[in-house]
């Protein structure tokens, strides 16, 4: 879901004369290319037409269009100065401002993790979930960063509401305003500890992509995302699995008898993940694989009132 906000009028039509430095749409992205390739970055021209589209707030295919065109200086200096991030080390998405979600472009800056693909495929489960049950109550989305979860279950399911939690308001903040830039109505946030802001509330779904990485994971972990990604988002004690654990046993009160638990997992513990899924009562549990073949997803339903 395209905006287009950010380059103003410019995109339906010419930039207004004399406001721009001269330089062209192919002069941008030219420049911008050796520059990112003289940084080491692999295959800079791609780089450089994605960064210009997440910039323009419009797709790659509208440089080739506009390629003569020369956009005004505000949208030049922006578009140099995420050029000059991403040269810096951070990552496209940050430099950007933007991440693809799914069918969602979402504002992201370094207060919430960046969305990442496998993270698509759990909203899968969830509405593949809700369209075979009808379970179009409510759904939780706990730890929910930039939103994307959350946003993409209301955008492209019929829940009645869908909750997000996170127990950073930072991250609140950029979920907010995801919300207002797809309009979407049925989600609230709420700031808090895992389940804690559902106040005892009992819903159909519960859905979370938690931390799950260890301290010394952390320690160990490319510089692009230690030195960017928030560590919050990403922790779970020494073993990885501390939020795993807790969401585990409190969604096994939240959840209403036929709804769903589904929480993302790292693939190298997916084995203890379910046999704690199972110890806390989940009898239902099983893990399922990413398109990579690696066991990616716990999915547990609730059968009977506990
Ligand atoms: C792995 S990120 C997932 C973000 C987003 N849902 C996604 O999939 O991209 C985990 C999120 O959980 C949040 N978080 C960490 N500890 C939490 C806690 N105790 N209670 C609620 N949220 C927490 C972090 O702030 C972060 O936004």
């Amino acid at each position: 879901m395209k905006t287009d906000g950010r380059l103003g009028g410019w995109l339906g039509g010419r930039a207004p004369e004399g406001q721009g430095d001269g330089a062209t749409v192919a002069d941008l992205l030219a420049s911008a290319a050796r520059t990112l390739g003289a940084a080491g970055i692999e295959d800079a021209p791609r780089e450089a037409r994605e960064l210009w589209a997440a910039v323009a707030d419009t797709s790659v295919g509208e440089a080739w269009h506009r390629r003569a065109q020369a956009p005004p200086a505000a949208f030049a200096a922006r578009y140099r100065a995420a050029v000059a991030r991403r040269t810096g080390g951070v990552p496209a998405a940050y430099a950007a401002g933007t991440a693809a979600f799914r069918q969602l472009e979402l504002l992201v800056d370094e207060r919430v993790l960046i969305p990442r693909p496998e993270t698509e495929g759990l909203v899968e489960h969830v509405l593949a979930f809700a369209r075979l049950h009808g379970r179009w109550g409510v759904a939780a989305d706990i730890g929910t960063g930039s939103g994307c979860i959350a946003l993409a279950l209301a955008t492209e399911g019929a829940f009645r509401r869908v909750i997000g939690t996170d127990i950073s308001e930072a991250a609140l903040a950029v979920a907010g305003a995801n919300a207002a830039r797809v309009g979407a109505d049925a989600v609230e946030f709420r700031a808090g500890d895992l389940l804690g802001p559902l106040g005892g509330e009992r819903v159909d779904v519960v859905v979370s992509n938690p931390p799950y990485v260890t301290a010394a994971e952390w320690d160990a972990l490319d510089p692009g995302v230690r030195g960017h990604e928030p560590r919050l988002a990403l922790v779970s004690g020494t073993d990885g699995l501390r939020h795993t654990t807790v969401v585990l046993r409190q969604a096994l009160r939240c959840v209403l008898p036929g709804g769903l638990l589904a929480l993302e997992l790292d693939c190298r513990r997916a084995g203890a993940a379910l046999a704690l899924a199972r110890a806390v009562g989940w009898t239902t549990a099983r893990v399922e694989q990413d398109l990579c073949g690696r066991p990616r997803y716990l999915l547990a339903t609730k059968e009977a009132e506990r």
